[in-house]
């Protein structure tokens, strides 16, 4: 017998953390305290039992992309096709819906898992490729003549300034379907973990690029690169790759063995730099899309 119940104790965050990182155990998770932090009524985190066991889990949630709320089921390997996706989808999306949503994203990272989105009425809408790093000895870079590097740890105050003057230009310079939506507030909390790791390029009174990793409570040997980028005027200027390579050299001083990164595939640019950087190509996610309500057979809501 299938049943869903939503996320409430430390015991229901660690089960909801656990079939996350089972299904996607190459991607950095949120902490219990961070998931927490996160709770708002818009939010619903799910678990799926299946006779009595946790074996499923689903986030329903608005999304970064403006207008649109995102959905993502989970479901253990082991416990698949007995129908416990389906059911954590029909409430992930009703929940979307009575929110006032018409549309809902998720991405799937398997040929299976495509089944199930097609399935139930999604539609590709773009590809993501995974790019992964290994570090090892990262020397330094030398000190750039016409800006600085720090990190945020040094001069906090600059990350709240990178979101005008870095995030907010180029969030849209992304190959997303939709506009990105961030506010400050979760440019603040949700796009940086640990300040040390984070570094800013300043020329003057102002901060013109931004790179750095998020780090992995539950793996401290991998990190994740977060958002980088670098105002258009500055652009063609080695001050992405500056700040990468100094996040690496960070990464090697820190006892991070692998970085990882998601990068649109559209995104040629940014792909490249990565590639001169020495990433290798890893998993592929593809970005899909549904009109909300979703239409699901009768028994899937029973
Ligand atoms: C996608 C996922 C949630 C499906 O969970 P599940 O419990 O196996 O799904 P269901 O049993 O409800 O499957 C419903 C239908 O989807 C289709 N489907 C599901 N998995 C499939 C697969 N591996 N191959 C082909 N079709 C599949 C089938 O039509 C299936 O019905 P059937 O079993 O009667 O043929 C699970 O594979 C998962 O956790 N994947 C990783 C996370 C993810 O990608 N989530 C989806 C975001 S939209």
């Amino acid at each position: 017998m299938i049943k869903l119940r939503p996320v409430r104790s430390d015991a229901d965050y660690e089960a909801w953390r656990d079939v996350r990182s089972a299904v996607e155990p190459n991607e950095r998770g949120l902490t219990v305290a961070e998931l927490r932090e996160l709770a708002k009524p818009e939010r619903l985190l799910l678990l799926a039992e299946l006779d009595g066991d946790v074996v499923g889990s689903g986030l329903s949630d608005r999304s970064d992309v403006a207008g649109r709320a995102f959905v993502v089921p989970r479901v253990r390997p082991a416990a698949r096709r007995q129908g416990v996706g389906s059911r954590l989808l029909a409430e992930l999306a009703d929940h979307a819906a009575d929110q006032g949503y018409d549309v809902a994203g998720s991405f799937v990272e398997d040929e299976g898992s495509l089944a199930f989105a097609r399935r139930h009425g999604f539609v590709e809408t773009g590809r993501q490729v995974e790019q992964v790093r290994s570090i090892g000895a990262e020397p330094w870079p030398d000190a750039p003549a016409s800006y600085q590097v720090v990190s945020v740890a040094e001069r906090p105050e600059l990350w709240a300034q990178a979101y005008e003057q870095v995030a907010l230009p180029t969030l849209p310079d992304l190959d997303v379907p939709g506009t990105l939506e961030v506010s400050a507030e979760e440019w603040a909390t949700e796009w940086i973990n640990d300040p040390a790791a984070m570094f800013v390029a300043v020329a003057g009174d102002d901060v013109i690029g931004v790179a750095g990793l998020m780090l992995d409570t539950d793996r401290p040997e991998r990190a994740e690169v977060a958002y980088t980028a670098v105002r258009r005027e500055w652009r063609g200027k080695a001050v992405a790759s500056t700040l990468k390579r100094t996040s690496m050299a960070w990464a090697a001083e820190h006892g991070i063995t692998e970085i990882y990164t998601w990068t649109q595939q559209g995104n040629d640019d940014m792909r490249r730099l990565n590639e001169h950087l020495g990433f290798r190509y890893g998993a592929v996610a593809v970005n899909v899309r549904a009109t909300l309500p979703l239409e699901l057979a009768e028994e899937v809501r029973a």
